[in-house]
């Protein structure tokens, strides 16, 4: 960080999959962060799942300079003073906007608050809270420190305070944003989840294995991981909600989440998180 531009004092809610991956970003890059979390097992466990993340991050090659300093709390009082909020919290339209609720009434004018929900549309949140110019959607993807890209969201009340400040955010995370507009699964989880339904009903229909899928993928149309191993680090619980979100918002049919994925739900499996998905984990379960 340079002396003329401070680092931004930067809070997220949620410390699931990607409360963690973009909270390991930040303190890579020097930016200090407030992470509320409300399930007190989630919180137990969260200094150890960064510092495994900054292992990682270390070990595939991601550049670090002196840490950001990790502020661990259950309580949203603790975002006032932030530049920016990330919530990062379950895929829910209604603990979102009760979370973003709060959070506006927290904070001042000039703090932005960003969503990082991958299908609700930003306007949706907006219209729930005091003062919707302060919202704006950013969609980091998993892992966040590896994938330099994001896409941001405009809604139609996003003010223009919030998307200055949130160049200024993805400037001191490096990332590099591109903008689109408002609608459900804005672009990439309109696409992405849509395909990876498809796959799992192809695995359900027993056309071919998970495997297979992947590797076809992968070897012949060029998808850097595979639909299915994708959908196990996403976590196969938050897919199956964005689904459901993108299902009653669009009527698209192939958005319903398919029966494999909510019988893998109900069995536990949320892929790698949870330790077993499509594929099983030996390292890195936590639910
Ligand atoms: N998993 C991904 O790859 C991915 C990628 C891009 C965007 N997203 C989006 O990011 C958000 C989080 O997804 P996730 O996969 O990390 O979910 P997750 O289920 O792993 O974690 C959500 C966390 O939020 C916590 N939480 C719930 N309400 C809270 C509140 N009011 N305050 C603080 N913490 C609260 C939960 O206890 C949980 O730990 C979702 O909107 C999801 O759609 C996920």
């Amino acid at each position: 960080m340079t002396e003329q531009q401070p680092a931004p004092r930067l809070a997220v809610l949620g410390a699931g999959v990607m409360g963690v991956s973009i909270t390991t970003l930040a303190l890579a890059r020097g930016v200090p962060v407030a992470l509320v979390e409300t399930d007190p097992a989630r919180r137990a466990g969260v200094r150890s799942r960064i510092e495994h993340e900054l292992r990682t991050a270390q070990l595939m090659g991601v550049p670090r300079g002196p840490l950001g300093e990790l502020a661990v709390t259950s309580t949203a009082a603790d975002c006032k003073d932030s530049d920016a909020v990330i919530e990062a919290v379950t895929e829910d339209a209604e603990v979102k906007a009760e979370a973003l609720a709060e959070i506006d009434r927290l904070t001042g004018p000039d703090t932005v608050l960003i969503t990082n929900t991958s299908s609700i549309p930003v306007d949706e949140l907006a219209g729930r809270i005091g003062h919707p110019e302060k919202l704006i959607g950013v969609h980091f993807m998993n892992p966040t420190y590896l994938i330099g890209t994001v896409e941001v969201i405009r809604g139609p009340r996003t003010g223009q305070s919030a998307l200055d400040g949130v160049d200024r955010l993805l400037g001191a995370l490096g990332r590099k944003g591109v903008r689109v507009a408002d609608g459900p699964g804005f672009v990439t989880s309109r696409l992405l989840h849509r395909m990876i339904n498809d796959a799992a009903r192809i695995v359900e229909s027993g056309q071919a294995t998970a495997e297979d899928v992947d590797t076809l993928m992968q070897d012949c149309l060029g998808h850097r991981t595979g639909p299915l191993r994708t959908a196990d680090l996403i976590g196969l619980d938050n897919l199956v909600d964005s689904l459901r979100v993108l299902h009653r918002r669009t009527g698209d049919e192939g958005c319903r989440p398919c029966e494999l994925l909510l019988r893998k739900v109900r069995d536990g499996e949320h892929g790698r998180k949870s330790g077993r998905g499509f594929y099983t984990y030996t390292a890195g379960g936590w639910t």
